[in-house]
């Protein structure tokens, strides 16, 4: 007998960014960050779990039709062993269950969109890996609980269990205890809020975001004041401008932590370039719109890749496609392309 389970999980795309561990072992950030779940129709992973006392071998995961190696990676064996360990739990306490965690697992995995070209791939992916386990193994876990092992295998991953608006709290806990996803404001709470991508470049990043995060903690000399007092007066801010719906200064805020993400890369040494002409020219789009609206009515935001995310509010999609299409007509020699609108995910 075949025991299987499959899901999908979401993107989310950060407005206060996390960038930065205090415990590269555990995942553990040097500051709380906050994202909006987008929705799955556009980016998500989708993922089936499996196991049977028929299967031989190692645990397997294929993504995207090619073999992973996982066996040597440490942060999906964290995953494993914790999902295990709670289904063990159970076993323990139920002799009639089969016995789950002693069979191999078989993993497929697949995105609907580019893999590591900065869109968050690796979120809904450790998200869709232990959620789909946690439903093959049964396990009674609430997704806060599911979000401290998503942590392991990916920090971002522990804010794509929850719809809406997301925070990720960095937690005091040397052990990670508290290190933990918390829904800010359901979808519903803010159903005109919209999202847009600008797929400048779906070619896979140059600097993997574990290996920047590290350099720009050990030289950048503006990222403890980020880390230590920015950061979570940010988080602060945001979560009342999203409570008040108040897009003017969530939009600032957003941009405005972008920029301080990109600014810590760059005083990193040797520095980190992720934003490329394409996307300051994106950036001067969303600056002009604002200018002529005479207020904040699209924000930008980039991870770690010169991709584009456009938050807005439904009434003034045309204003931003409208400014949008213009400039980025007069970028020689650009073939990106736009997403279609996207809506806030409920999960
Ligand atoms: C720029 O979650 O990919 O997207 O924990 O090392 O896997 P690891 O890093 P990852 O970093 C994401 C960084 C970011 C900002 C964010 O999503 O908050």
């Amino acid at each position: 007998q075949i025991y299987r389970a499959s899901t999908t999980a979401p993107v989310n795309i950060a407005v206060i960014k996390y960038w930065g561990k205090r415990d590269t072992a555990l995942n553990l950030p040097t500051n709380s960050s906050l994202s909006v779940t987008l929705s799955q129709k556009s980016l998500r992973t989708h993922t089936t779990a499996s196991a049977s006392s028929s299967y031989s071998g190692q645990d397997s995961l294929i993504l995207n039709g090619e073999e992973e190696d996982i066996q040597s990676s440490k942060r999906t064996q964290a995953c494993l062993k914790h999902l295990r360990s709670l289904r063990a739990e159970l076993e323990d306490k139920d002799s009639s269950l089969p016995k789950l965690s002693s069979f191999p697992l078989r993993l497929v995995s697949s995105n609907n969109f580019p893999t590591a070209a900065g869109l968050a791939s690796s979120a809904a992916g450790f998200a869709a890996l232990v959620r789909a386990i946690a439903d093959l193994y049964e396990l009674p876990q609430s997704p806060e609980q599911l979000s401290l092992i998503a942590r392991q295998g990916s920090g971002s991953a522990c804010r794509s269990l929850q719809g809406g608006f997301v925070a990720w709290r960095a937690g005091t806990e040397a052990d990670g205890s508290d290190s933990k996803s918390q829904e800010v404001a359901p979808v519903e709470h803010w159903p005109t809020m919209r999202a847009l991508i600008l797929v400048v470049s779906a070619e896979k990043k140059g600097v993997p975001s574990t290996a920047g995060m590290q350099t720009t903690v050990e030289t950048s000399t503006l990222a403890p004041a980020r880390f230590t007092e920015i950061v979570p007066r940010r988080m602060k801010e945001i979560e009342k401008a999203i409570q008040e719906k108040d897009f003017e200064t969530f939009g600032r805020i957003t941009m405005q932590d972008s920029n301080s993400f990109h600014a810590i890369c760059l005083d990193s040494w040797p520095p980190i370039h992720y934003l490329n002409d394409v996307s300051r020219a994106a950036m001067n789009a969303v600056e002009t719109a604002n200018r002529k609206a005479g207020k904040i009515i699209a924000a930008y935001t980039f991870d770690a890749g010169p991709n584009a995310v456009i938050y807005y509010e439904k009434e003034n999609a045309h204003l931003v496609a409208g400014v949008f299409k213009n400039v980025l007509a007069r970028v020689s020699g650009w073939e990106g392309e736009f997403s279609d609108e996207i809506r806030p995910n409920e999960y």
